[in-house]
């Protein structure tokens, strides 16, 4: 296949790349390019370059699949200086995406002319590296420094208009960009911008951005890197800055960050694809949220954000009018207030829903309540309507089953708050039939959000592996850690808060209730830590009360540690006739992730996930693991062979019972082997 052709016009090359789906940047692509300019080179008659890509966009970033291994010759900056070198314009005619190596290779240029649809940006900080190829040294020439590393650090993609007001497009244009192109390629001067110096840099700006980016970045590597490389484009010779960029983008993308940064970007698509299906979905105008409580109003605002007529309902009237005004400061954060309008609030369970293409059940978390609302939703929707619950632990098998149709059920769980929070879990129960799910997966995707595939189990994927990951740190406690040691362990690993103050801030007794829902079934043997029942007996539900596993001083969010609750920790282990140990951060870290470990390998096992990435994604996208690691497994998979082998032993030492229904398994044994195929796999 041939991914860059070449035609003359009147004296004027036009270089066309054609790398279907998006023209991403390739060996082939680099290899073609560069071989069409050499050419060119050598072409008497030649009076200018055109170079633009076929079908909707110009040249969207890289193929990350060659980032693995070293890159082979020729590399971008070969090609970008070749465009640089040639004596004749070269100009980039744009539409659609000029992304990452896209929008360098446009900066190489010495025009860059733009359709409507033109998006440019340089968003490499999201894979864990910087740009490579000119970004951090000719964007600063273009818009100044301070502008730069704003797009840099914060990977902005920039739309034409936005483009064309900072100068990164030159021109717009309506529609014949070819026609304008080649004008411009015939009268237009040659304008190298690495020739050009970088405008006057305020250095209190550039210290304002730069301080901006690294809290939101959260001091990564390659957000430092990203800092230092603008800074060095305003201090060293453009030379100079070139090769120190390329340095680091190459030390960068060979780093465990970054591939745990691709293995998402993948999982994504993944999931994506694994959520795909041959299945036309339903066509999906009206949504109806029935129970306006903390997730009914965070799914309507979700709802209403992506374009969808929104109806909420609730019996209580106070709820209805706490929800609209929920999802009116959440349209009004998101820049959108015009929107509200889309939104009606019906107190009547018939008329709300009787139009509903999608009905999203948010009521509380009770079998019973459930499964009347879903008798009601079967007599008052729709035929064809889809019916999602958004229950967090009930059995959906059980709820659909009083549907007649149950193909029409399906789970859409969502995470707190539905509007931000990225990750949906479409659950898909015994009877639900494709097109449920096709057209599930259809609003997930209009919803903006990323959805994974899950089946019916006790906290499906998400909830199950955080659950195991909490118990893992309450048996620390008992063993002998303090809560704010787990803490400042966990948030050092990459968790912005460790587990007792997410527990303290999102309330304790919501775990408490699930605990006594569970207490009848529970394993007896498997091992039971009380303290949190006993916090909550005592009224320590967390912030709300003003005392959980931390005491709150002043302002109420400032968490301290409570000698009340060491006492009760102490008064515990000695009931059990535990003795405390001293533990230290790495022993922390190593024994929660290898207790996730264990736990996605069982929910793999059960087939409530479909697959190990679909796990690290629902964890970095739901519970904010650390994306820098890739999720729970992917991190494992970077550890050394004895790492795993100790954790996996230490978390069986901590509960021989709790992986395992049937009762303690060796560690050595079936459980070791098969982790490491599943993490080979990854
Ligand atoms: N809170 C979370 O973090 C979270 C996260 C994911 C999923 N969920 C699930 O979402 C659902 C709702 O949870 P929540 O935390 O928003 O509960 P909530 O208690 O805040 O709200 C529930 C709302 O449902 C209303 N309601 C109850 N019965 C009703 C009925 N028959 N018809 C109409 N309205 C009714 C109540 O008046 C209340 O306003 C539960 O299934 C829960 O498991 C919760």
């Amino acid at each position: 296949m041939t991914v860059c052709s070449s035609r003359f016009d009147n004296g004027v090359a036009i270089l066309t790349i054609d790398n279907p789906p998006v023209n991403a940047g390739s060996h082939a692509v680099r290899s073609a390019l560069l071989t069409e300019l050499r050419r060119l080179r050598a072409t008497p008659e030649l009076r200018g370059v055109v170079i633009t890509g076929v079908g909707a966009n110009f040249y969207s970033g890289s193929d990350l699949k060659e980032f693995d291994g070293p890159l082979a010759e020729p590399q971008l900056p070969a090609v970008i200086a070749e465009i640089e070198s040639l004596p004749v314009p070269v100009v980039a005619a744009i539409r659609g995406l000029a992304l990452g190596g896209g929008f360098e290779l446009a900066l190489g240029c010495d025009i860059r002319i733009g359709t409507h649809t033109a998006v440019v940006g340089l968003p490499e900080v999201n894979l864990g590296i910087i740009p490579g190829a000119g970004g951090t040294v000719r964007l600063p020439r273009l818009v100044g420094a301070a502008q730069a590393l704003d797009l840099i650090g914060t990977a902005t993609r920039i739309p034409a208009e936005q483009a064309a007001d900072l100068g990164t497009i030159d021109e717009l244009v309506d529609e014949d960009v070819m026609g304008r192109a080649l004008e411009a390629a015939r009268t237009c001067t040659k304008r190298i911008l690495r020739h050009e110096a970088v405008p006057p840099v305020d250095p209190a700006e550039f210290g304002e951005v730069a301080d901006r980016i690294k809290q939101k970045g959260r001091n990564r590597p390659h957000i430092l890197e990203a800092i230092a490389a603008v800074r060095r484009a305003v201090t060293n010779s453009a030379d100079d800055a070139l090769v120190a960029e390329r340095e680091v983008f190459t030390r960068l993308r060979e780093s465990d960050e970054a591939a745990s940064l691709r293995y998402l970007f993948f999982a994504e698509r993944a999931a994506a694809k694994s959520l795909g299906s041959a299945t036309p979905p339903r066509p999906v105008d009206a949504v109806t949220v029935v129970g306006a409580g903390t997730m009914g109003a965070s799914i309507a605002a979700a709802s209403v954000l992506a374009g969808y007529r929104t109806t909420i309902t609730d019996t209580d009237e106070a709820a209805l009018s706490r929800a609209r005004g929920v999802v009116e400061t959440a349209l009004t954060k998101a820049g959108r207030p015009e929107l509200a309008e889309h939104m009606v609030t019906d107190r009547a369970l018939p008329t709300a829903v009787h139009a509903a293409d999608l009905v999203i059940d948010a009521v509380f978390e009770d079998l019973d309540i459930k499964r009347a609302l879903f008798r009601d939703l079967d007599r008052h929707t729709s035929a064809g309507a889809i019916l999602a619950s958004n229950t967090s632990y009930l059995d959906l098998d059980d709820i659909g089953s009083v549907v007649a149709d149950s193909s029409r059920v399906i789970g859409l769980h969502f995470f707190n708050p539905a509007h931000l929070n990225k990750l949906i879990e479409v659950v898909e129960t015994a009877k639900t039939s494709p097109e449920a799910m096709a057209t599930a997966a259809q609003v997930v995707r209009t919803l903006g959000k990323v959805g994974i595939r899950a089946r019916v189990g006790e906290g499906f994927v998400a909830n199950r592996i955080y659950a195991a990951y909490r118990a893992q740190c309450e048996f620390l406690i008992e063993d002998g850690c303090t809560p704010e040691q787990i803490d400042r362990a966990l948030v050092e690993f990459g968790f912005a808060m460790g587990p007792f103050a997410v527990a303290d801030m999102s309330g304790l007794d919501i775990a408490w209730a699930r605990r006594k829902r569970l207490a009848a079934t529970r394993n007896p043997r498997q091992r039971y830590v009380h303290i949190p029942d006993l916090l909550c007996e005592a009224g320590r539900l967390g912030r709300k009360t003003g005392a959980g596993w931390y005491a709150y001083e002043g302002d109420g969010h400032t968490a301290v540690p409570d000698p009340a609750v060491t006492a009760l920790i102490e008064a515990e282990r000695a009931r059990k006739k535990i003795v405390p140990r001293s533990f230290d951060e790495e022993t922390i870290v190593r024994r929660v992730i290898a207790a996730m470990v264990l736990e996605a390998m069982d929910v793999l096992e059960d087939g409530v996930a479909t697959s190990a990435s679909d796990i690290d994604l629902a964890m970095v996208k739901g519970f904010a693991f650390p994306r820098w690691h890739g999720g729970p497994l992917k991190f494992a998979s970077h550890q050394t062979s004895t790492w795993l082998s100790t954790g996996i032993q230490e978390v069986h030492q901590s509960c021989p019972v709790t992986f395992s229904a049937e009762g303690p398994i060796t560690p050595s044994g079936a459980i070791t082997t098969t982790v490491r195929e599943v993490l080979a796999g990854i």
